[in-house]
């Protein structure tokens, strides 16, 4: 009990811009994992995770989370610990191990570059390669106090960019086929992705 009370606090020291975001990133996660034909179980761990995944940003201080512009080397490095402090609060429950997993690899990418421990391509946990998908488009769609979103079409964009590198190929492509269904309406056919994306790398491995 101790634990959820603990979370619970944890959370509410989010700014309030942050719980959308949460909330947001958890539908996208579920809906993705829904597509792809995940189990009961691995859904409820996505929601879990997605719901939870900026947990660890609680310890970085608000001037750092809002500013305006770039961050700093060393304010990136604060960020970056995010992951990490976000499984070591879910790590004190027994029940939340598997979400603080998930949660621990959400900005692992694709090509081995990204953080908190490097992993690569199938090496990353499945869940944790959906949820950084999720959370990208969210970061790209969604207007924050301090800047306004790029919008729809540069996140479509910029996923089929990085797919391969930043993004797991195979949750872009599932992602993509579901985006029509999110804020704005517009519908992603594979045609209309051609016309963003000229020479889509991984349409003729799954067309629809
Ligand atoms: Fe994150």
């Amino acid at each position: 009990m101790d634990k959820v009370k603990a979370l619970s606090e944890a959370m509410s020291g989010q700014p309030d811009w942050m719980d959308g975001h949460s909330i947001r990133v958890m539908e996208y996660a579920v809906e993705i994992g829904k597509a792809m034909g995940l189990s009961a179980k691995s859904i409820e761990t996505l929601r879990m995770a997605g719901l939870l995944h900026d947990i660890g940003k609680v310890d970085t201080c608000a001037s750092v989370l809002e500013k305006r512009g770039g961050l700093t080397s060393t304010e990136f490095e604060l960020v970056k610990l995010h992951p990490v402090h976000g499984a070591e609060i879910l790590c004190q429950s027994d029940t939340l191990s598997l979400v603080a997993q998930v949660i621990r690899h959400h900005h692992e990418r694709y090509d081995g570059t990204g953080y908190p421990d490097g992993l690569k391509d199938d090496g990353i946990p499945f869940l944790s390669r959906i949820l950084y998908v999720a959370d990208a488009f969210d970061s790209m769609t969604a207007d924050r106090p301090y800047r306004k979103a790029p919008g729809k079409d540069y996140a479509v964009s910029e996923l089929i960019r990085c797919a391969g590198t930043q993004f797991d190929p195979g949750v872009v492509w599932e992602f993509l086929k579901i985006a029509g269904d999110f804020p704005s309406g517009r519908e992603y056919s594979a045609d209309s992705l051609a016309d963003l994306a000229p020479g889509l790398p991984f349409k003729k491995q799954k067309p629809v």
